[in-house]
């Protein structure tokens, strides 16, 4: 038997423990957001470590951030062989709306194929997966290719730290490229390889008026309603065409040309898909592109929650003080988060009426990026995607947002292979998140060619 050969098998026969791994780790609440919970994220941080010194892993080090810890290892003992930078994230989403999950978000529990947990796909299974295609390889053989690891716990937040802690420590993650095992899959037999990500641009718009709330009846008509302004202003964002219409937005949006606009067309994702995978009665989105180019390519603005006025039973004549409204925009090369921030700044100062009063709050943001497909990262992975799937992978832009790709390209001048073996109706960051077990076990399988293919 080669080493390869001994390396699968070891992946066949110990399914078992390897869900019993990931089980134990999803165990642990490690909500980054929640800062109740920051002993949870120091318990999987602590997790890591001890998986990662049992894979003989060398320098594995917690290090501490203002927020949550990066978790480091390595192993470069391969000589003349590739350095892949390793990197994921252990902080998950919180688990609310908790009443809509069939079982507890932090029981993980088994349904057929699936495995259902808060992190199960988004990205615990991933980096779980990615430990033990590494264990089954180091069972029986030197690892193949050097190795390092950074796994964060900031990413459903924006990753506040990691740009600083990439900046200082620039020679310890120095590597040929980055594995990011992040990015999902299009369909249980669609293995894909992800080349663009979408940027994050994140805000809290707040409108005041009067002192307190008012007698909607004594009061109204004498004053502004601030939830009446902020709905006015959120709708002049955006044109019926789909257009948005702050200053300057599309200044630096880089266009599809036809050759990538007829290779997105080819994908397998149709309009059938994006009905049935939102439950939305009809599609909409800016005129002239395709769901697939307006989710991949084409910056949004959207309404993410709002605030206002009196939303319990029944009727109360109010007239509310405030109204808030936590508004996103995902971006594309070669928008910034910053710029965009001064755009709505603009539109802003133009268009608030006189009589209240307006406040933007920065919530996080994110770069957007666009990775090179041309590299031997690249062809290892595809490589062994038709190894295991027995076709080559697909090449997708990604609508979701990993910023440390775009920072990765910027700080360390590294490149990332971006993967994952979720599925796009793995629920997450909403109720009932679940991993497909088959899709993870090919997954592992997958990893252990990629690693050998890159010797
Ligand atoms: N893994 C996701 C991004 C993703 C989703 C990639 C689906 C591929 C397919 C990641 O964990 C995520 O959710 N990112 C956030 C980033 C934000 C908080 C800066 C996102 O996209 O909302
Ligand atoms: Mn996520």
């Amino acid at each position: 038997m080669t080493n390869l050969e001994k390396a699968l098998t070891y992946a066949q026969e110990n399914k078992e423990k390897f869900l019993e791994d990931l089980k134990e780790v999803l165990r642990i609440p490690s909500v980054s957001t929640d800062s109740e919970r920051s002993a949870d994220m120091h318990r999987v941080a602590e997790w890591l470590v001890e998986k990662l010194g049992g894979l003989g892993m060398e320098h594995v080090e917690i290090f501490p951030t203002p927020k949550h810890p990066v978790v480091y290892a390595d192993w470069l003992h391969a000589e003349n062989a590739p350095t892949v930078l390793i990197y994921g994230h252990y902080d998950v989403q919180p688990e609310d709306p908790l009443e809509l999950w069939e079982t507890p978000p932090f029981e993980p529990t088994q349904r057929g194929d699936s495995l259902h947990a808060r992190g199960a796909s988004d990205m615990k299974g991933q980096v779980v997966a990615t430990l033990n295609a590494i264990e089954s390889i180091v069972e029986n053989d030197d690892f193949p290719v050097n190795i390092k690891f950074m796994l964060e716990g900031e990413e459903e937040i924006g990753s506040p730290s990691l740009v600083d802690f990439m900046e200082s420590h620039k020679d310890l993650l120095a590597a040929d490229f980055c594995l990011n095992p992040d990015a999902g899959m299009l369909g249980k037999e669609l293995p894909s390889i992800t080349y663009a990500l979408r940027g994050l641009a994140y805000f809290e718009i707040h409108v005041e008026g009067p002192a307190y709330d008012l007698h909607s009846g004594v009061f109204g008509g004498s004053v502004r309603n601030p939830a009446n302004t902020l709905m006015k202003l959120i709708g002049g964002m955006k044109d019926d065409d789909g257009h948005i219409t702050l200053p300057g937005f599309y200044d630096k949006v880089r266009l599809i040309d036809e050759e990538e606009r007829a290779e997105l067309a080819r994908l397998p994702m149709k309009d059938e898909f994006f009905l049935e995978q939102t439950g939305s009665p009809a599609l909409w989105g800016e005129k002239g592109y395709t769901s697939v180019e307006r989710v991949g390519a084409r910056p949004t603005l959207d309404v993410n929650g709002m605030l206002a006025g009196f939303t319990g039973e029944g009727a109360k004549t109010v007239l509310p003080a405030k109204a808030m409204a936590k508004v996103s925009m995902r971006l594309v090369p070669d928008q910034s988060p910053d710029e965009v921030y001064e755009q709505l700044k603009q539109y802003m100062e133009e268009n608030a009426p006189e009589g209240i009063r307006w406040e933007i709050k920065i919530e996080h943001g994110g770069n957007p990026s666009i990775s090179k497909r041309d590299t031997d990262g690249v062809n290892a992975l595809a490589n062994a995607f038709e190894k295991v799937w027995g076709t080559r992978p697909l090449f997708k832009r990604e609508g979701g947002s990993i910023p440390v790709v775009g920072d990765m390209q910027k700080i360390l001048g590294i490149e990332s292979v971006l993967t994952g073996f979720g599925l796009p109706d793995d629920h997450i960051h909403s109720p009932n998140e679940k991993l497909d077990l088959p899709t993870w076990y090919r997954g592992i399988e997958a990893l252990i060619h990629f690693f050998y293919n890159l010797a």
